[in-house]
């Protein structure tokens, strides 16, 4: 893809920014949308001048949710031949950190979008729900499996079985959900600032650092256990690890080559 039509893109030094650019339907994740999202976080992740990405959306929505309109008149057999929801592979795919700048509205796949991304920051308008059982079916991009993770069982549950109860920004940022809370016109920046702390460090230590999180949603504490030290001692195959500690011995910033 080319020309992108419901995305913007763009770049602040080592940071690719990507907005949900779909604002008449409060950035309904349809196909296009989200082939055009899955598409630009995967020139980002191949491109060696981009450290981290940060997903945003509008004042209003980050995203209210998959696109209602374009599932309306579905059957059980157009929605296993043609899956609605296979964006979601293509992000877990990406290996550089995502960090999504939420301000208002990230409900039901707009939720779920987020929880995806690796930090979530949110502005002090912005509202978290699971609103899908207000229209007949249940979240299918992870809010019954992530949300359970992020705010504990009580509180998913009663956020995805009410379809009425949302967090706002500070709840949500209570309940663990995000990392911090921020006036809206700031979040973005603050987003982007993170994420150039993260593209200061070492790209390939990075990877491995997100690889073994999201693996501690995958296994048993054993095994994420006995991964992580593998992960660990795979660091001492890089340069950058020598460099890092050589450095820090002789009390000057490493140099990182990302190799
Ligand atoms: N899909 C398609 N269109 C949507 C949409 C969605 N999820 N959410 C909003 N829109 C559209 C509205 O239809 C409306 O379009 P028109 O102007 O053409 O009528 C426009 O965006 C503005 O929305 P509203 O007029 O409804 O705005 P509001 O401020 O009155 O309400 C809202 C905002 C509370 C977010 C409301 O739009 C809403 O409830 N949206 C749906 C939220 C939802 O149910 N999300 C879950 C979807 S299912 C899902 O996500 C499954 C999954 O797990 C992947």
């Amino acid at each position: 893809i080319n020309n992108y039509e419901m995305i913007l893109v763009s770049q602040n030094a080592n940071v690719g920014i990507i907005q949900l650019n779909r604002p008449a339907a409060l950035n309904a994740l349809c196909k296009q949308l989200t082939a055009e999202m899955v598409d630009a976080l995967n020139k980002f992740d191949s491109n060696p001048n981009i450290g981290a990405i940060v997903l945003t959306g509008n004042n209003r929505a980050f995203a209210a949710g998959a696109d209602i309109k374009q599932m309306g008149d579905r059957k059980l057999t157009d929605m296993l031949n043609d899956d609605v929801l296979d964006w979601t592979v293509g992000i877990r795919a990406i290996r550089k950190p995502i960090i999504a700048a939420v301000n208002g509205y990230a409900l039901g796949g707009g939720c779920e979008l987020a929880m995806l991304c690796d930090i979530i920051y949110a502005g002090e308008k912005a509202v978290f729900g699971q609103p899908e059982i207000n229209i007949g079916t249940i979240p299918g991009a992870g809010g019954t499996q992530r949300l359970v993770k992020a705010v504990g069982k009580s509180k998913a549950m009663e956020i995805c079985l009410s379809g009425k109860i949302n967090l706002n920004a500070e709840q949500a940022h209570i309940a663990g959900l995000v990392s911090g809370v921020y006036p809206a016109d700031k979040v973005v920046a603050k987003a982007i600032q993170t994420a150039k702390l993260i593209s200061a460090q070492s790209m390939p230590i990075v990877a491995l650092v997100k690889n073994s999180v999201n693996h501690s949603f995958e296994v048993p504490l054993e095994s994420g256990l006995e991964y992580e030290r593998r992960l660990f001692q795979l660091t001492f195959g890089t340069e950058d690890r020598r460099e890092g500690m050589k450095a820090f011995i002789e009390k000057r910033k490493p140099k990182f080559a990302n190799l």
